[in-house]
């Protein structure tokens, strides 16, 4: 049996690991990647390889950057003939990105089985990621979902029960896999960083591309009584030249900025943090892993399970509410916690399980 990965972007190469490992463990399984090429750099792409173990990448598409059209068209363009060559038993994507729903369209079109991890997930507004996800799923012969709410997502948009499964989450696999390592770090000292600060990121098209909303963000962070570590994602670091705001940034000495970090690196000083302030989905998640308060800059999330947690609260995009809210946060106690809504770290091990039953494997 062969299973094809289509991976492209930071966070899949961290959502692909655990699933890789959960084909060795399984055994019997041949595996090819893709690399969409969506991300490209070292920090973005080439040390999540490197420090996820990853084996030889089979096929770079060398995509780049480009708008969401270019980047789509071309990577369907040049999937069709692997694909059409590799033959895989199934396709795996992940997440929702441009890669997931090129992957996902590429595979169904061909008439090949294929799985969609961290499927379900909903944040009822206009975003390039939702109209991704929903169409990876509608695509999937396997919606791996991480949570109850991703699974009544599946269900209510009429995906057929025998295609819906709730696995947990693969982000909660790799944390587990690999807090141990990044804690034994000290990405503080490494870096000439404060002891005490909170933890920044943000990438969002919709937040860092406006120039209005991205000066309100950083307007109200200056106002919180605390330094502020920010590794810069390389499109809010474009952004951020663009609205000359970047000059009074590395000037400020509140603001301690870096290059993008490493899962590792990233991992460890999440946990030296007193607070995370994000508008990434991802890093929501890991905060909640962490057991670290998140204020979350963004109107909404796909997982209500954590802001029900107590853990994190919606911020918005103005000093007006980020300021009280992250008051608030830091003084409030979250609720204890029954079971974990998302998993036990083996949804991995499920997902090969159910992939490898499904096409009369072992
Ligand atoms: C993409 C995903 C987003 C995901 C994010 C994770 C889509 C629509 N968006 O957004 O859902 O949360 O990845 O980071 O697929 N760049 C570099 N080096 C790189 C890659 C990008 O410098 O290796 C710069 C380029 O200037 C590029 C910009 O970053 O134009 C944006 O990159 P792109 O991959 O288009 O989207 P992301 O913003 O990363």
């Amino acid at each position: 049996m062969k299973i094809l990965l289509v991976v492209g972007n930071r966070p899949q190469f961290i959502k692909a690991a655990p699933f890789l490992k959960a084909i060795e463990k399984h055994g019997g399984i041949e595996t090819s990647i893709v690399h969409s090429g969506q991300h490209y750099d070292m920090q973005m792409s080439g040390i999540f390889l490197k420090q996820l173990g990853f084996p030889k990448i089979g096929h770079n598409l060398n995509v780049g950057s480009g708008s969401h059209g270019y980047q789509t068209g071309k990577m369907l363009e040049l999937l069709d003939p692997i694909l059409s060559k590799e033959q895989p038993d199934c396709v795996v994507v992940f997440g929702d990105t441009n890669t997931t729903l090129a992957g996902a369209l590429a595979s169904y079109k061909l008439h090949l089985r294929n799985a969609h991890v961290e499927s379900g997930m909903r944040e009822f507004i206009w975003r390039p990621e939702e109209i991704n996800k929903k169409i990876a799923d509608h695509c999937a012969d396997y919606c791996f979902c991480p949570t109850k709410t991703a699974e009544k997502n599946c269900l209510k948009e009429g995906i057929s029960k025998n295609r819906v499964f709730l696995t947990g989450d693969i982000t909660f696999d790799a944390f587990c896999q690999n807090i141990g390592t990044a804690g034994k770090l000290d990405v503080l000292a490494e870096k000439n960083l404060p002891e005490k600060f909170f933890l920044l990121t943000l990438h969002r098209a919709e937040t860092v591309d406006s120039a209005e909303k991205l000066k309100s963000v950083l307007n109200a962070l200056i106002e919180l009584d605390e330094s502020i570590v920010f590794p810069v994602h390389p499109r809010t670091l474009k952004k951020l030249s663009e609205f000359g705001l970047l000059e009074k940034l590395e000037n400020s000495k509140k603001f301690f900025l870096t290059e993008p970090l490493g899962y590792f690196e990233f991992l460890n000083l999440m946990q030296s943090s007193s607070m995370v302030l994000t508008d990434s989905s991802g890093v929501i998640k890991d905060s909640f892993y962490s057991r670290k308060p998140c204020l979350v800059l963004d109107s909404t999330t796909e997982y209500p399970e954590v802001l029900e947690s107590g853990y994190a609260k919606l911020a918005g995009f103005s000093a007006k509410t980020i300021v009280p809210i992250a008051k608030k946060l830091l003084n409030s106690k979250p609720k204890h916690l029954g079971k974990n809504p998302f998993g036990t770290g083996k949804s991995a091990e499920k997902m090969v399980e159910i992939i490898s039953k499904s096409a009369g494997g072992k």
